[in-house]
C-alpha cells in the first residue's frame, strides 16, 4: 500500500472499528495509538488523526500522581473513559482493565468490561497477561467484547518484576512471550500491546501474528507504535526515556506562559487596552 492509498483508506474511515484496524495490519498499514486521558486532549488526538486513543491505567502515574498503576480503581477508570469519550468522533476508544478488575477471573472480568462499555463509551477493554488469561479473553470475546492484550513489561506485576524494567531479555523469556501471544490470539484478542522488549522479538512477533501488535519500546517492526500522551508532548520537563520519541515541549512551554501571566497580573499588566475601556 502507498502512502496515498493509505491516508485515503484512513480518509474514509469515520470512527475507527476493530475491523479497520485489522484491515490496516492485512495491508501493511501502521497504527497510531496513543494514551489520552480527558476531553480536551480527546478533541486534540481526533484533529491529529489518531487511530486509537487509549485510556490507559498509567493514568494513575500520569494523572493521579500515584507512583504505579496499581492505586487507580475501576470507578476511576470510568470517570475518565467517559470524559474522552464525550471528545472523541473518530479514534477507537480502548479502556484499560484497572488492577484488581480482572485478575479474580472471567466473571469478574465481564462484570468490569460491561461497565467500562456500557457506563464509559469505550469500543474495546485492554488487559495484561499471556495464557494465565486466556479464560477471560475467551470469555469477553464470546460476550461481544473486543480484548487487547499487553505483554512483555506489564506494570500491573510491577512488585513481581522488580521495577519497571526490560522484557524478554534471554531466548526462553522470549519464546515464552510468543507463546503467550500466540495463546491470546487464539483466544480472540484483536491485537496486543508489547511493551518494553527486544526490537528482534518484536519483529518476530509482528510477523507470527494475525492480529496488530502494536508496541513501546518494542522497536521500529511492529505493526503500529503507542506512546503515553505525557511523554510524547514533553509534558514533564526534564524527564526523557530511551523508547520515547518526544514532539514537543509542551511543559516548558506552559510553564513559560504561566510564569508570564503571573509577572503580568503581579506587575498590573495584566488588561488589554480593549479591556481597560470596556463599560
Ligand atoms: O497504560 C498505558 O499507558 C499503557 C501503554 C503503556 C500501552 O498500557
Amino acid at each position: 500500500m502507498t502512502e496515498t492509498d493509505q491516508s485515503v483508506a484512513r480518509k474514509r474511515i469515520k470512527r475507527v472499528q476493530i475491523p479497520d484496524l485489522a484491515a490496516l495490519k492485512k495491508n501493511g498499514g501502521r497504527i497510531a495509538m496513543v494514551t489520552v486521558y480527558n476531553y480536551s486532549s480527546a478533541l486534540m488526538a481526533d484533529a491529529a488523526g489518531v487511530d486509537v486513543a487509549l485510556v490507559g491505567d498509567s493514568i494513575s502515574m500520569m494523572e493521579l500522581g500515584y507512583k504505579t498503576v496499581l492505586p487507580v480503581t475501576l470507578d476511576e477508570m470510568i470517570h475518565h473513559v467517559r470524559a474522552v469519550s464525550r471528545g472523541l468522533q473518530h479514534a477507537l476508544l480502548l479502556a484499560d482493565m484497572p488492577f484488581g478488575s480482572y485478575q479474580s477471573g472471567p466473571e469478574q472480568a465481564m462484570g468490569a468490561a460491561v461497565r467500562l462499555l456500557k457506563e464509559g463509551g469505550a469500543q474495546s477493554v485492554k488487559l495484561e497477561g499471556g495464557r494465565s488469561v486466556a479464560p477471560t479473553v475467551k470469555r469477553l470475546v464470546e460476550s461481544g467484547i473486543p480484548v487487547m492484550g499487553h505483554l512483555g513489561l506489564t506494570p500491573q506485576s510491577v512488585h513481581q518484576l522488580g521495577g519497571h524494567r526490560a522484557q524478554a531479555q534471554d531466548d526462553a523469556s522470549a519464546e515464552k512471550l510468543l507463546e503467550d501471544a500466540l495463546a491470546l490470539q487464539q483466544a480472540g484478542v484483536w491485537g496486543i500491546v508489547l511493551e518494553m522488549i527486544p526490537a528482534e522479538l518484536g519483529r518476530r512477533a509482528s510477523d507470527a501474528l494475525q492480529i496488530p501488535v502494536i508496541g513501546i519500546g518494542a522497536g521500529p517492526f511492529c505493526d503500529g507504535q503507542v506512546q503515553v500522551w505525557h511523554d510524547l508532548l514533553g509534558i514533564v520537563p526534564g524527564k526523557k526515556y530511551r523508547h520515547v520519541k518526544q514532539y514537543a515541549c509542551l511543559g516548558e512551554e506552559a510553564v513559560s506562559a504561566l510564569r508570564r501571566y503571573t509577572a503580568d497580573v503581579h506587575d498590573g499588566n495584566f488588561h488589554t487596552e480593549d479591556d481597560r475601556t470596556q463599560r
